[in-house]
């Protein structure tokens, strides 16, 4: 039976339209689920969006519609953006519907049988945008006197009855599982992070509001409303059928890896795993936090309104640029300030010069050169050898480097071989060979055509539209282009498409903030 890999996105709040550092989580999400279809995994790719709490109120309130009504329209947003950005997602959650709050409130109930939740009284701080309670040693000055969450965002005091969860209660366990699962919270710098947060002491956590009604009603007890964030990660449970174990799609619980932002880590690594332990399930096997794209330093965000809209770059430089540029450009768990001139050196330099013009290159030789079929293998040299030899080490590479979610690592074991393959094409000349050997001009595209083969295959996670096209263009059925069919060569006399550019070199006005070349 095929392994099974489950892998998330956070559930995005519906109170502001979609951006880039939204777009960011997502494509790398979907590109470990597309690695993994292609390695021959069973897939389950969520995403979704976050549609309780007094923030989605509020941001409804102001745009003068009902919750409801504001949450549709929000949450068309960012099916749209899943659509825009290429996402390959199996299921999209929305926390309004009837599949989740069935299982937020059986989840509600185990903790209440397991005697991990009590009733009590809240007293303290909130911050409405962060959805965070924070305590007074947490709190920092604002320049105007006033006090704000360490986030900037205002804090207001709250006092009413709440549900708590006994979170204190955990810190031994949460700490042994840190210890035991090393992966568990990645990359090791915010696993650190976490550890000290919890060996500090953990408070019970509340998890209940009176004094608002658009959330999930508590079972038994109307007049609260569950806190967002344990109704949130609860979508991760909703959608694979929980509490139905019986569901096909049970047997993906628990989470391969929740792809999170590292401003919601904490939800994450230390909630979330206490509430499934409380209620005697299996957590997930790694939380994995990606940094922040900025602008001018600063993070990308709406309430800032310094956030890059996805839908422009997408129509400005094309999707798959897009999709390669966020991954290639920064290392995943690092910060990066976006650029456009940034986005189009890279599609210049090493989409359209380094990938295009090798594919182009080797591509119209062989139309012109070899009658548009796949040429024949001569005896292999030493440089045909090194050069193959590390194009068919790419899948175990690449794999290495997405079970650490390395993706520029990934992309940057791929260019090695681009570049080795540009520059084995310079000095083998098969232009010139044309007229002295033909039998190894003909050798020579063909390594070269392999080596595309084999460049392409593992970049379809990363740009699925264009290396459809390569592959299509050098001979690769659609059935054939899983890692495991990259063991079985392509026969020579295989009749070969017309050679078409697949990256085009963007020229012109690069938009926003661009110093493009
Ligand atoms: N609703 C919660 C998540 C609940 S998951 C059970 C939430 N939503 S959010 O819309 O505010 O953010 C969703 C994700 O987008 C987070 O992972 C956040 O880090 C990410 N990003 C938002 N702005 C970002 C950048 N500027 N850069 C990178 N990622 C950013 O939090």
């Amino acid at each position: 039976m095929s392994k099974r890999f489950y892998v998330t996105t956070p559930i995005y709040y519906v109170n502001g339209a979609p951006h880039i550092g939204h777009a960011y989580t997502s494509v790398a999400a979907d590109v470990l689920a597309r690695w993994r279809r292609l390695d021959g995994h069973e897939v389950f790719f969520l995403t979704g969006t976050d549609e309780h709490g007094q923030k989605v109120e509020k941001a409804a309130q102001d745009a003068g519609v009902a919750p409801q009504e504001f949450a549709d329209r929000i949450s068309k947003q960012f099916q749209g953006l899943s659509a825009l950005m290429g996402l390959s997602n199996d299921d999209f959650i929305r926390t309004t519907e009837a599949r989740h709050k069935l299982a937020c409130q059986e989840l509600w109930r185990r903790l209440r049988a397991s005697g991990d939740i009590y009733l009590g009284h809240y007293e303290g701080y909130y911050a409405v945008r962060d959805e965070a309670f924070y305590n007074e040693s947490e709190l920092v000055t604002r320049p105007d006197g006033g006090r704000a969450a360490p986030t900037g965002a205002p804090v207001e005091w709250v006092r009413e009855p709440s549900y708590f969860f006994r979170l204190s209660a955990w810190q031994d366990r949460l700490l042994a599982l840190y210890e035991s699962e090393p992966d568990f919270v990645s990359p090791s710098s915010r696993r650190s992070e976490v550890m000290s947060f919890v060996r500090g002491g953990l408070n019970d956590l509340s998890v209940s509001r009176t004094s608002f009604t658009w959330g999930v009603p508590v079972p038994d007890d109307p007049d609260h409303v569950m806190y967002v964030w344990l109704d949130a990660l609860t979508n991760y449970l909703s959608a694979v059928g929980f509490p139905d174990t019986e569901s096909p799609r049970w047997p993906f619980w628990p989470a391969d890896v929740h792809v999170v932002g590292k401003d919601i880590i904490r939800f994450h690594a230390v909630y979330w795993p206490a509430f499934l332990m409380a209620a005697g399930l299996p957590v997930p096997r790694c939380v994995f936090s990606n940094g922040w794209w900025t602008a001018a330093g600063e993070k990308m965000s709406k309430s800032l309104g310094n956030a890059v809209d996805a839908a422009r770059l997408v129509e400005t430089f094309g999707l798959d640029p897009v999709r390669y540029f966020l991954l290639r450009e920064v290392p995943f768990g690092n910060d990066g300030d976006y650029s456009d001139a940034a986005l189009v050196r890279r599609t210049n330099v090493e989409l359209a010069n380094d990938l295009g013009n090798l594919a182009q290159r080797t591509l119209s030789q062989v139309a012109k050169n070899c009658g548009g079929l796949l040429p024949a293998r001569g005896a292999a040299t030493v440089q045909d050898t090194a050069l193959l030899d590390a194009a068919q080490a790419l899948p175990s590479a690449v794999r290495d480097r997405l079970d650490r979610l390395a993706f520029h690592d990934a992309l940057e074991d791929v260019w090695k071989v681009i570049r080795a393959a540009n520059a084995y094409i310079d000095h083998q000349a098969p232009w010139a060979l044309r007229k002295t050997d033909a039998v190894r001009m003909a050798g020579v595209l063909s390594v070269l055509v392999e080596v595309i083969r084999c460049v392409a295959t593992v970049l379809q996670p990363f740009m699925p539209g264009s290396m459809a096209a390569m592959l299509d263009q050098v001979g690769a059925h659609p059935d054939v282009r899983g890692l495991a069919d990259l063991a079985t060569p392509l026969p020579p006399g295989l009749a070969l498409p017309a050679p078409q550019g697949v990256f085009p070199r963007f020229v012109g006005e690069a938009g926003q903030g661009a110093d493009a070349d």
